[in-house]
């Protein structure tokens, strides 16, 4: 049982937790020439980790705390591929691109809202200076269900993606238009089962609790139907609001989301709910089936968090591609440029698109590692 009364008072607004130091204390003072040092003296032996920023939607859910360029044209998407393209030929230049690639994921924003087509020419892309994947390798893509077609998935699959996550949140119709993201059940229903005829071994979903006028009872009808669908794994967040930081979070009214308790009590419920239905909770806010590689690499010992969230592929250093895409190596966390134009500014003047960072010290590392093993 969850000692509420001690929770409470914890209870404050803040950023996501994904990695220590969290990108809030990422700044200017670690510089270019010591993240390209970074990069070219890592070690050689280590295998690689790929992130791939894909940042665009058409339009803004409210709750959305993540890095987003909200666009409908066509050209953008175009000419941020050749961008990508030309980014990962200077990267190459400082990373020995050879190494072997054991995880690779498509974040955003929505990476599909890219086309079949345009979502291949990326792949092949960097397949071309990536040229060493493991076939064991984790390859996986972050899809909106109310953008996903036949085709798109089939490149995915074909190109070797094994795990897609679905954003759902919550089902709710109220919630669904309080946060500007309305998406009827059977278009989720129907981006799972295409999901399942391309065989794609992991599927996850997200929710978000804490958002407008989500109850206990509300949030308890979400759960039911986003376990019909069943998922191997659940991502269930807190929602962290920070209007200040997100613009488009100022559109919610805060009297409509729920209190603390309230959030607690759904928080406790989905606990006991999940581990009903045969999830075992992973970490702080991730479930997964008992027989899902992340629940057996607890037992072993092996389960590691990274941007990408939980994982069972630790030791690798992982490099960020794109509009402000975060990378991480033994010592360091480096964050790409969150402007576009800044960032298509620099890949011009032949520079990664590299804004900022932070260098662990070994005061750092020790605190990562208790966090980490938390
Ligand atoms: C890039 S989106 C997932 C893919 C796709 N864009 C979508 O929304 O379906 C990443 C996930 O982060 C979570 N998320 C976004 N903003 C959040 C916030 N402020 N607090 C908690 N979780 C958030 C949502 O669950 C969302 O599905
Ligand atoms: S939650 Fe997903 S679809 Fe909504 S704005 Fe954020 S990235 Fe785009």
């Amino acid at each position: 049982m969850l000692d509420f009364a001690k929770f409470t008072k914890y209870s404050k607004p803040g950023p996501r937790y994904t990695s220590y130091p969290t990108a809030l204390e990422f700044s200017e003072a670690f510089e270019y020439n010591a993240y390209i040092n970074k990069l070219e003296t890592q070690d050689k032996s280590r295998p690689l980790s790929l992130y791939f920023h894909l940042p665009f939607c058409r339009n803004a859910c409210y709750f959305c705390g993540c890095n987003v360029v909200f666009t409908s044209k066509e050209d953008k998407m175009v000419r941020y591929i050749e961008y990508l393209k030309r980014e990962m030929k200077i990267l190459s230049q400082h990373l020995d691109t050879s190494r072997e690639v054991i995880q690779m994921h498509f974040g955003g924003g929505t990476p599909t809202f890219f086309t079949a087509k345009q979502l291949k020419k990326i792949i092949n892309l960097i397949k071309s200076h990536f040229k060493n994947f493991s076939k064991e390798a984790e390859i996986s893509c972050e899809i909106d269900p109310r953008h996903i077609n036949e085709d798109q998935m089939k490149v995915l699959r074909r190109a070797g993606f094994n795990r897609v996550s679905f954003g759902i949140q919550d089902f709710n119709e109220k919630v669904q238009i309080a946060v500007h993201r309305v998406q009827p059940y059977d278009i989720t229903k129907d981006a799972m089962e295409l999901a399942r005829k391309y065989k794609m071994r992991s599927v996850n979903v997200d929710l978000i609790y804490g958002l407008p006028y989500q109850t206990l009872e509300t949030f308890k009808e979400t759960l039911r139907l986003a376990v019909s669908l069943d998922p191997n794994r659940f991502a269930i967040f807190n929602y962290a609001h920070v209007p200040w930081l997100k613009k488009t979070m100022r559109k919610i009214d805060e009297t409509t989301l729920p209190e603390p308790d309230e959030k607690l009590r759904i928080m406790q419920y989905t606990i006991d709910f999940m581990e009903k239905n045969g999830y075992k909770m992973i970490g702080m806010d991730h479930f997964a089936k008992p027989d899902d590689e992340l629940f057996l690499a607890i037992e072993k010992g092996e389960l590691h968090r990274n941007f990408q969230g939980y994982t069972t592929k630790g030791g690798a250093d992982l490099i960020g591609v794109g509009l402000t895409s975060i990378g991480e190596g033994v010592d360091y966390y480096a964050q790409n440029i969150k402007v576009m134009a800044e960032y298509e500014a620099a890949i011009d003047a032949g520079k990664l698109p590299f804004e900022r960072g932070v260098y662990l010290n070994e005061d750092d590392l020790i605190r990562q590692y208790v966090i980490m093993s938390l």
